[in-house]
């Protein structure tokens, strides 16, 4: 028997794994039922809340798949211990909806999906960066209008970006994934901010210039900031890509909005409580000059008042890591970091092995938990 609203596959598993949304592809349900897991999966399109969760997990469970959207604190890791759980694995690469030391002092490892996401993220941090430049959700509606007369010398002008300077803060996996894709494709100047130096990308980039001047074009320049503010007034883009913690929340508010240029354009496709949204809305309220790409919300699925009427501002569902590859991909690191754990295998501490798990042969090992080390589980390499 199983609840309303609820799947099972390999009903004759003998563990038990609850997943609180059905997962894109089935290679996830597999990985699972190779461990001998009875996977129990959720059909609901809206978002469960903890008590659902609670009762899903019930008197015995060994494991659990979790979403962004719940709320993964002291509640749901003490019913899922009680349960006989030993496993958890976040169905995403940000877990702020986790209290890792929660489940930490329960003896729960938690996984999540770093190295999947990057691009599509990347990619989606760019569409809204030339969204918003070239206004095209406000022409795309002005043209099915039926107000489209024929061209115009001044109809929709936007931002050229080719040539100025692009900003990151947070220059960690995607960050550096956008920088790249920003830097050069339009050979853009690059300045960012991260507590950690990206050495890495400075010597990329470095590089990069060198090959430039070597073709006879114009180098493009690095710069490590030195504060957050530094960025906001040098660069004519601003993308967000820092992790939310409580050192992140409100990194973008009404005063450093005012650092920044009129016609800036700030991204956002992070985590909502990056930005102080309201500030955001009054400041587009104010600068009609300046535009905004933002995927994700402070209070999703609500926004803020007033932010859906501006038409210097391009939203959409944080649907940055929406391609088919990078769901299915998710599904196989948050399943395949629960099955590791209920089988007994090490954990890989080595980002360059995720292409493994997704394609060909994957490690017998769990391939992202983020608490291992105060777990102090056995690890691959
Ligand atoms: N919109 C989406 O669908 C989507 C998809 C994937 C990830 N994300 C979000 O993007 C975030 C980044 O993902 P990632 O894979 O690049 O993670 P990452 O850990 O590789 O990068 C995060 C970077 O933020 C930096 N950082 C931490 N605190 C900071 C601070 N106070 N100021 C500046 N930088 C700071 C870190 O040093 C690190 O370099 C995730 O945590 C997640 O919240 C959103």
């Amino acid at each position: 028997m199983v609840a309303k609203g609820w799947k099972v596959y390999n009903p004759s598993g003998k563990k038990r794994v609850v997943v609180t949304k059905e997962l894109p592809g089935d290679r996830w349900l597999k990985i699972l039922a190779q461990a001998d897991a009875r996977v129990e999966y959720g059909t609901e399109t809206r978002i469960l809340r903890a008590r659902e969760i609670k009762a899903a997990i019930g008197n015995r469970c060994d494991g659990a798949i979790g979403q962004l959207t719940e709320d993964w604190g002291q509640a749901l890791f003490a019913a899922l211990r009680k349960a006989g759980g030993t496993a958890y694995s976040n169905y995403a690469v940000g877990y702020n909806n986790v209290d890792v030391d929660a489940a930490t002092k329960r003896g729960i490892p938690v996984g999540n999906t770093p190295g999947v996401l990057t691009e599509a993220t990347a990619e989606m941090a760019v569409a809204l960066t030339f969204s918003a430049a070239r206004r095209v959700p406000e022409a795309d509606a002005y043209m099915r209008s039926g107000r489209y007369e024929g061209w115009l010398p001044a109809l929709f002008l936007g931002e050229l970006l080719a040539r100025k300077t692009v900003g990151v803060i947070g220059a960690g996996r995607i960050g550096t994934a956008y920088a790249k894709m920003m830097v050069e494709g339009f050979k853009m100047d690059f300045i960012y901010y991260d507590i950690h130096r990206n050495r890495g990308l400075e010597k990329y980039f470095r590089e990069y210039s060198k090959f430039l001047r070597d073709q006879g074009e114009t180098p493009v320049k690095v710069t490590r900031a030195t504060t957050v503010g530094e960025v906001l007034e040098n660069a004519d883009v601003v993308s967000l890509h820092p992790l939310l913690d409580e050192t992140t929340h409100h990194l973008i508010n009404a005063k450093r909005l005012r650092l920044m240029k009129k016609n800036a354009i700030l991204v956002n496709a992070a985590r909502g409580p990056v930005i102080d949204e309201a500030a955001l809305v009054a400041h587009c309220k104010k600068n009609p000059e300046f535009k905004a790409g933002l995927d994700v919300f402070e209070g999703e699925p609500k926004m803020k008042p007033g932010l859906s009427s501006l038409k210097n501002v391009v939203i959409v569902p944080h649907i940055a890591s929406a391609t088919g590859w990078t769901r299915q991909g998710m599904a196989t690191l948050a399943a395949s970091n629960v099955a590791a754990i209920l089988r007994g295998w090490p954990v890989s501490t080595d980002p360059l092995r995720i292409p493994e798990f997704l394609e060909g042969t994957a490690p017998n090992a769990a391939p992202s938990i983020v608490n291992a080390k105060q777990l102090g589980l056995p690890t691959l390499e």
